[in-house]
């Protein structure tokens, strides 16, 4: 196999170990010798990429012509009105366009093509509510609601290229939602239902949003949370003016404010719509969503992602990584306001006609054995989520032995999967053999809201595993490790994360800023490859990558994307108490990361109680501000913040603070270094 120059079948020939019980050093480094988790036969024997050399021959194909080879999983994958001519248009780098002058339509993809395949009665959604109640929703009827709601918009004169925000529950309705808007050619922005109406305001100000579908509350580990209040709240905020409209699903039933102009229940303006709803069919560049994400700068970027490459990304990725066949049950456990819940909740699934679970709920509500019961219930065959998940479940497990999953019959696992933030080896080993008994692999899926999909990643009938390793590329992403001119670094040595070309599911631009896209992820001095903003480092015998963690001022909270720029701004608009503020990502055996505050107040530095007192303040004002999960866990304080004599403030010196670590920073050119035993003391 050939990625990149490197010849990784050499190394994995012969250096592959099956999986043994009682194998001390399995899938790990022993004396020189990588161990990894072979693939289980059955497993290999049915996959769509079968073997390590049908993943080889992917990569070959897409080694020989890139653009030929995404053209071919474009015709395969995707069901064009008009088909493309040409595959890739580099004519305007980094502005790539994919299969430019074909034609389509998402929604039609995702359901009228199932319906027309056979697949009308099959689940599409099988929701399970935060208080168990579970509803399935066929095909044909997945097509019914979002055509009713589709027509609704349009009749609300919503027209292809709007915008429309969407700040809803985890709900079927949030994919009809979704599907609404991509029938329609609106371009949708979820907001995830935990930020602030501060934040959703800016979003939906930035995205120019005409409409806001929303609920009136979500249920969320049995408490109903509000949503249609923050709506309202972020409204009256202003700069909204031309939100005309606000769809509102009628989840609880709890009492809401309502502005008769604007507001219409979803239930009542559906009703005596029609079933159908003539799709409207965009270009494949036509942008099919918006998604507001953390970079290193203060403001958050509006990703766009483009509606052909999208599709054909979401649908190749869910159908090769989580090897997905009809009678599946997926279930991803990822929120509709992240990317995960775009492409492997709304789009992927449904473009390949699977059969998948949605949650309304949490996995420590009534107890940390949920997800469990849900996998035996539902019969769950591939499971998607997040490290944070399963080292809060191991927690819990130690701390009750009832949610330990072996008292849950898990035997219709067959595949599972990780995603969005490193997964330690040790939770890794638990994952693999208390959830998936021993015989499940795991694919540790790397990639970003800006990647659309998968970029690296195990396919689980192809590649052998090794714990805390996102192992391969995906075939035809051309991705690299570089030094930070853009040269290949030699294996076994860190540097930086790079795609080498385009791929068809990339971002396309940060909505309404060309430059701060080009700026972001293609530097000048990276030869015109994409900047993923990680740092990786490759195995040299096996060629796998493993995953450092960011290279920029962005955090990684739970597996939440948050940039420390935005916290800091956030705290400094509390212009009443603060005057200077610097944040620092600790890392938490949980949840990867948390989030450390060095605030110097216009008053008095605080000690004792006071202290106590003012970082709770701060707290909620930064729950107020972005939202809940961006509040900072330790806040200290100081009469200044560590600068350097140029007026840099020492970022490395902070992270060695906040990790409670001994400073072995060079602090001679601090210029108050008597601040440091202030900043070391908790509050
Ligand atoms: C991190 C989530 C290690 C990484 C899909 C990336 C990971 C950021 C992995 C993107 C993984 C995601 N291993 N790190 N398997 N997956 N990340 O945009 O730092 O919310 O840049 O997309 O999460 O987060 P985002």
């Amino acid at each position: 196999m050939k990625t990149n120059g490197h010849d990784a079948t050499v190394a994995l020939g012969g250096k592959v170990q099956g999986f043994a019980e009682n194998d001390g050093a399995k899938g790990t480094k022993a004396s020189g010798e990588i161990r990894l988790y072979a693939v289980p036969e059955p497993v290999m024997k049915r996959a769509h990429v079968s073997g390590m050399s049908a993943y080889e021959e992917l990569v070959a194909e897409a080694g020989a012509d890139h653009s030929a080879y995404w053209a071919r999983l474009a015709r395969e994958f995707v069901t064009w009105k008009r088909p493309f001519t040409q595959s890739l248009d580099d004519s305007e780098a980094p502005f790539f366009k994919w299969f430019e002058d074909g034609t389509l339509n998402v929604s039609y993809n995702c359901l009228d093509r199932q319906v027309e395949r056979g697949l009308g009665d099959k689940v599409a959604i099988l929701f399970e509510a935060d208080d168990g109640q579970v509803s399935r929703v066929t095909y044909s009827e997945l097509l019914a609601r979002t055509c009713r709601l589709a027509n609704v918009l349009r009749a609300r004169g919503v027209k292809k290229g709007d915008r429309v925000v969407i700040y809803m529950s985890m709900s079927v309705e949030g994919v009809v939602a979704m599907q609404a808007c991509a029938r329609i050619g609106a371009t949708h922005s979820v907001v995830f239902g935990g930020f602030s109406a501060q934040s959703l305001r800016d979003r939906m100000e930035g995205a120019g949003a005409v409409m806001v579908i929303t609920a009136d509350e979500q249920l969320r580990g049995g408490k109903q949370l509000p949503l249609k209040a923050i709506v309202d709240e972020a409204i009256a905020l202003g700069g909204c003016d031309a939100v005309k409209d606000v769809i509102v699903y009628k989840r609880t039933g709890a009492k809401i404010a309502w502005h008769p102009s604007r507001d219409h229940w979803m239930h009542e303006a559906t009703e005596g719509q029609p079933d159908t709803c003539e799709p409207e069919w965009v270009g494949a560049e036509h942008p099919l969503f918006l998604l507001y994400t953390s970079g290193s700068t203060g403001k958050p970027k509006g990703v766009q992602h483009s509606t052909g490459g999208y599709l054909l990304h979401a649908a190749v990725t869910t159908k090769w990584t989580f090897d997905l066949h009809d009678n599946d049950v997926f279930w991803c456990t990822a929120d509709i306001g992240w990317v995960t819940g775009h492409t492997y909740i709304a789009y992927g699934p449904l473009a390949i006609g699977a059969t998948q679970v949605v949650f309304e709920g949490v996995p420590t509500y009534p107890d940390a054995g949920r997800f469990w019961k849900m996998i035996q219930d539902h019969k769950v065959t591939v499971f998607y989520t997040a490290p944070t998940a399963i080292r809060s479940l191991i927690k819990a497990v130690s701390a009750n032995d009832a949610a330990h999953p072996k008292h849950y019959d898990l035997s219709s696992l067959r595949i599972l999967g990780s995603v969005g933030e490193p997964i330690n080896p040790a939770a890794w080993e638990w994952y693999h053999a208390h959830v998936g008994g021993g015989r499940c692999p795991i694919v540790d899926t790397f990639w970003q809201t800006e990647t659309g999909g998968h970029m690296i990643t195990p396919l689980p009938g192809a590649t052998p595993l090794l714990p805390g390793s996102c192992t391969l590329p995906f075939p035809g992403i051309a991705a690299a490790i570089v030094d930070d001119i853009g040269n290949d670094v030699p294996d076994g040595q860190g540097g930086m994360l790079v795609v080498k070309k385009p791929w068809p599911g990339m971002i396309r631009t940060i909505w309404n800023e060309d430059e701060r896209f080009k700026d972001s992820y293609f530097p000048r001095e990276l030869k015109g490859y994409y900047l993923a903003g990680d740092g990786a480092i490759r195995d040299e015998a096996t060629g796998y990558f493993t995953i450092t963690g960011r290279i920029d001022d962005v955090l990684n909270v739970s597996g939440h994307r948050m940039g420390t720029m935005e916290i800091e701004s956030a705290l400094v608009s509390c212009t009443e108490l603060v005057a200077e503020a610097a944040v620092v990502g600790r890392p938490d055996e949980t949840t990867g990361e948390t989030i450390c505050a060095f605030v110097v107040l216009k008053g008095p530095r605080p000690t004792g109680d006071a202290a106590k007192k003012i970082a709770a303040e701060l707290r909620s004002w930064v729950g107020k501000e972005i939202g809940p999960i961006a509040k900072p866990k330790d806040i200290r304080f100081g009469d200044n913040l560590p600068k350097t004599r140029s007026g840099k403030i020492m970022r490395r010196l902070l992270r060695s603070i906040a990790k409670d670590e001994p400073i072995t920073q060079d602090i001679s050119t601090l210029e108050n270094p008597a601040v440091l035993d202030q900043l070391m003391e908790r509050n």
